[in-house]
């Protein structure tokens, strides 16, 4: 007889086993030589906790709000596109997964099941990242999500080019799926187009991307407007200028530009920079209520989790989704506990100890 998975190293196992090799790879690696993918565990890893003792924990709350949306703890399930590789109900049951939890998902702009296909079926809160591929198709989103009753905008802004996983390139994998939100539309494909006709592939506007559009989609969306992907203070500075509401610190999983900084280590001087005048959120190698922990001690209100969520979802769709969330939540609840705190909202930030020598600043540019 096979045991639950306890934690999320073994729905990684149980995922890799279930999920086909071109699919487990394609899911799993990060840019060119995956260093910067290595080093989000790395540094979260070498952050410390330290526990405080003789305090009543006996009540410990994990609920807060992101962007005024209650949710049952402070981790939240990332864009990603294309769930039907890891579950034939795809985003559906990742939305119903998140929604079981008392949490938000963000859907993809390239997902499997489009915007309101999974606002049909979602029981919790769901934002839209949108990747600016112009402004005619973001603005054709950003409507179809306010119609659907989304909460939220998430622009991805770490992508100006396209950059194929090396594993994949390898395994000659191509998405096979077609990408719901454009269905039946004469989305540009062309001769850069990979064979399967995915509009991804075709994407020049990614490049001209500046904050010019970020005004703009301020200008078009009573929604508030995240940003995904910011890895420094200058650009965050810049978000609060803008007046952007929110900025996910994220290097998308090492998926994009190898040899970054962690995001858990760009945090700090952002969080100092952006002093309170935007909400922030961190993603890029979550896997422990610990890490969790760690994250919000430095300064962010929510997590995001990725790469997990296919875990889940191969090994029990939507149940499996909800599953690794429900670790989360355990172990950051018992991880507070143990470092004296009672609420996400309230968090001492001298639990955490950081290296010395972390930041952008023991660099010289
Ligand atoms: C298979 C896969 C597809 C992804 N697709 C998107 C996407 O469409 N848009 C986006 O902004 N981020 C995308 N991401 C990045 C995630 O939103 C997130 O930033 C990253 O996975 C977090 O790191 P983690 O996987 O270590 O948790 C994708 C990640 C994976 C693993």
């Amino acid at each position: 007889m096979r045991l639950e998975p306890i934690n999320l190293h073994d729905y990684e196992a149980r995922a890799k086993e279930l999920l086909p090799y071109n699919v487990w790879n394609e899911v799993e690696s990060g840019a060119m030589d995956e260093v910067t993918t290595r080093r989000n565990r790395t540094a979260l890893e070498a952050l410390v906790l330290k526990p405080r003792l003789l305090r009543d924990v006996q009540h410990r709350d994990l609920s807060t709000t992101i962007l005024g949306t209650p949710v049952s703890m402070p981790v939240f399930v990332c864009p990603a596109g294309g769930h039907k590789i890891a579950h034939t109900d795809g985003e559906k049951a990742t939305a119903q997964g998140a929604g079981m939890s008392g949490t938000i998902m963000v859907l993809s702009t390239g997902t499997n099941y489009s915007i309101e296909e999974v606002a049909e079926v979602a029981t919790g809160p769901v934002w839209l990242q949108l990747n600016h591929r112009s402004k005619d198709l973001s603005q054709m989103l950003v409507r179809r999500a306010e119609e659907a009753g989304f909460k939220a905008v998430c622009l991805t802004v770490d992508s100006p080019v396209p950059v194929p996983q090396e594993r994949s390139i390898r395994n000659r994998y191509d998405h096979p799926f077609e990408r719901a939100n454009f269905r039946g539309m004469n989305v540009k494909t062309g001769a850069t187009v990979s064979a399967t006709g995915d509009p991804f592939a075709w994407r020049p506007d990614a490049a001209r991307l500046t904050w010019e559009e970020i005004d703009w989609l301020r200008s078009i969306t009573p929604l508030p407007l995240v940003l995904k992907g910011i890895r420094g203070p200058e650009d965050a500075l810049l978000a609060v200028e803008h007046g952007v509401n929110g900025v996910l610190v994220s290097n998308h999983g090492g998926r994009q530009v190898d040899m970054t900084l962690s995001s858990i280590e760009s945090l700090p001087e952002i969080v100092e920079t952006v002093n309170g005048r935007l909400e922030l959120y961190l993603d890029s190698g979550i896997r422990r209520g610990s890490d969790v922990l760690k994250a919000l001690a430095l300064g962010v209100r929510a997590v995001g989790i990725g790469r997990p969520l296919f875990w889940g979802l191969a090994v029990g769709g939507a149940e499996g989704v909800h599953g690794i969330l429900e670790i989360l939540r355990k172990e950051l609840d018992r991880a507070m506990a143990f470092c004296g705190q009672t609420s996400v909202q309230h968090l001492e930030r001298g639990i955490v100890g950081i290296p010395r020598t972390w930041g952008l600043g023991e660099y010289d540019f």
